[in-house]
């Protein structure tokens, strides 16, 4: 097994992209703290890690107040000693709007902290930790849109790309300590993250598919195992030498689609 006792942290792992990754590290042998908001589905996942191999521990924690992070981290030392891996994936969207017309100052701030803050302070708090054993893997969940943008969402685009900045910069300086710092960059990705915008669509199914005809090379809209596999080769030897790198995992993007027609 690729990730045998092994501890990892993910935030937003309740559901999602996060439960995704925390149910493919425990098939791989690792022990996983659930940490997130939501504590019915984020206990629920980390019954089912433990169903899996790993030992699954839930925390609430709202991943942008420092203090709660630090607790979260805390409890996470009491429970296994160390902690091996960080995945940062705790993120979203507020609502469907996101033009500079739209977007207002309290909007910018909630998705900087929700999106950028969050990394920035579970990194604060677990880093120590990986320094006393010369050991860690984080990994950061940004976004496609942060490079790409198919849509203006400025402030959840603008707080992912701060994302890849933060990697880089703590790739750089956390190389010494043999812990290493990647980021993943989603494409379109089915979860409860879409709700906001599919909430009114009765359809959703075809909805989807349009957006994968029309915007994904592969034709097709990813599932949070794509994301997990990703994951797994960051989060295990099997990347022992690669830092601050970043990959996508979007089906082809942001190449053409294979349905799109180049006119003029
Ligand atoms: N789904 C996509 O298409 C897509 C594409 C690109 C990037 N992403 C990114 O991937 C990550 C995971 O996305 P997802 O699709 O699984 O989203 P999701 O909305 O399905 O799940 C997000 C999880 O984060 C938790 N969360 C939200 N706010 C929190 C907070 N303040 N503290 C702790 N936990 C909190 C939620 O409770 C939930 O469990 C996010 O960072 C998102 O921005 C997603």
């Amino acid at each position: 097994m690729l990730l045998e006792s092994r501890v990892a942290i993910i935030t937003g792992g309740a559901v999602g992209i996060g439960r995704g990754i925390a149910l493919k590290f425990a098939e791989e042998g690792c022990s996983v703290v659930i940490a997130d908001i939501a504590a019915i589905e984020g206990k629920k996942t980390a019954e089912e890690v433990s169903k899996k191999g790993g030992e699954g521990i839930f925390v609430s924690c709202d991943v942008t107040v420092g203090r709660q992070v630090q607790d979260m981290v805390g409890k996470a030392i009491s429970k296994f000693g160390k902690i091996d891996i960080l995945v940062n994936n705790a993120g979203g969207v507020s609502g469907p709007e996101g033009s500079l017309d739209d977007v207002n100052e309290e909007q910018w701030d909630k998705s900087l902290n929700l999106n950028l803050k969050s990394a920035f302070l579970c990194c604060k708090a677990v880093v120590p930790h990986m320094k006393k054993n010369k050991y860690g893997k984080i990994i950061n969940i940004s976004s496609l849109g942060a490079v790409h943008p198919a849509v203006s969402v400025v402030h959840y685009h603008a707080a992912k790309a701060g994302v890849l900045g933060l990697t880089y910069n703590l790739a750089f300086e956390l190389a010494p300590f043999n812990i290493s710092v990647n980021a993943i960059l989603p494409g379109p990705i089915r979860t409860p993250f879409w709700e906001p915008v599919t909430r009114d669509i009765p359809d959703k199914d075809a909805y989807f598919a349009e957006i994968a005809k029309k915007e994904v090379p592969m034709q097709r809209i990813g599932t949070p195992e794509d994301i997990a596999g990703a994951a797994l080769f960051l989060a295990s030897e099997l990347s022992a030498f690669v830092s601050g790198e970043t990959i996508n995992v979007a089906g082809g993007l942001p190449q053409l689609p294979h349905s799109a027609t180049i006119t003029g």
